[in-house]
């Protein structure tokens, strides 16, 4: 069989290990893997790896050391042309002209929504690796990538409370999730702030003052909170001016680590799960197995249909929310 393998959408640390375990896994198996670069994109552009061969085809020793790696050495887009009915004819008179009969997409939500307008009119087998550090999908308790990307917000938070402590002030620091308090969560309790902001919960102004005031008169010192990205009122410049407005009894400055989550080496939980996962995908291909994400549920390796894995808005633990509360005071 000839598997092609890609990544789409954010790119997430540990898609380089997830690489690695497909065509490792793909070629013990006796396959061949093609990697296709720049996502969808790629596909419909026929943009190939290329080994030291010259051939279109990933070997054992193009995926050396990659599991350490931040990034994807296959690169990663979110292709317009593809969501048009002129891409999606190009990839699938570009899947037939190189023969591949299987597909391996490392991605997120959008990228699984490309899978399934793909499935729809191809009759090739396509499981998916979730690659996301926003761990919004369902059918698997992990995504790739959340991990480091909690372990990099963490680390900001631990370094901005030494100076917060110093100067007695109160930081904002804005986490990415567009649509999932995921990683502010985790962040925050994690890293021990006393107050979070997220998409799943009201963000009230006035209520979260009056805790600081509280907190302040309790002889707190610094405070911090982690703001989602897509908090319902805006992020953290907006809630920032909010707090100001309302009478915020600490001094305010605010920190946004955009980008800066995606990048950087992969704790080893992102790394065995991407190699779990990547070994996982490639055996349901050849199972016979399509249109379905790998995850990991309680331990355990699963298949969740695509459309499952993102119909629903997957809730944060309320549990944590509540601990994060009672820590906080
Ligand atoms: O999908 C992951 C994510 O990290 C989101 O949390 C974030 O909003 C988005 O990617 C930003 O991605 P980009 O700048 O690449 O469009």
């Amino acid at each position: 069989m000839r598997i092609g393998v890609f990544c789409s959408g954010g790119d997430a640390p540990g898609m380089n290990a997830c690489l690695r375990a497909v065509v490792r896994a793909g070629i013990a198996a006796g396959h061949e893997l093609v990697g296709i670069r720049r996502g969808y994109q790629g596909l419909l552009d026929e943009d190939f790896y290329i080994n030291s061969s010259g051939e279109p085809l990933l070997r054992l020793r193009s995926v050396s050391n990659l599991s350490k790696l931040g990034g994807t050495i296959l690169h990663s887009s979110r292709s317009e042309e593809f969501r048009t009915e002129a891409g999606l004819k190009k990839a699938l008179d570009a899947l037939e002209k190189h023969r591949i009969d299987a597909l391996i997409p490392i991605g997120g939500d959008g990228t699984f929504h490309g899978a399934v307008a793909l499935a729809r009119r191809w009759d090739g087998r396509i499981i998916g690796c979730p690659g996301t550090i926003d761990n919004d999908l369902m059918g698997t308790d992990y995504t790739i990538g959340f991990a480091t990307a909690v372990q990099t917000a963490v680390e900001a938070l631990d370094k901005l409370r030494d100076t917060a402590e110093s100067h007695e002030r109160l930081f904002l620091v804005e986490v990415m999730g567009r649509h999932s308090g995921y990683i502010a969560l985790y962040t925050a309790l994690a890293g021990g702030a006393e107050v979070v902001a997220l998409p799943e919960t009201e963000t009230n102004v006035a209520q979260i003052v009056q805790h600081l005031q509280v907190l302040k008169a309790r002889g707190k010192q610094s405070i911090m909170i982690v703001v989602a990205e897509g908090d319902e009122l805006g992020g953290a410049e907006i809630l920032n001016e909010g707090l100001k407005k309302a009478g915020c009894p600490f001094q305010t400055r605010v920190l946004t680590l955009g980008h800066l989550q995606r990048g950087g080496t992969p704790v080893p939980s992102d790394r065995i799960l991407a190699s779990r996962l990547g070994d996982f995908a490639v055996q349901a291909v050849i199972e016979g197995e399509t249109g379905a994400m790998a995850g990991e549920v309680h331990s355990k390796v699963i298949l969740t249909p695509f459309q499952d894995t993102y119909s629903k808005h997957r809730p944060v633990p309320e549990d944590l929310i509540r601990l994060l509360n009672t820590l906080a005071n």
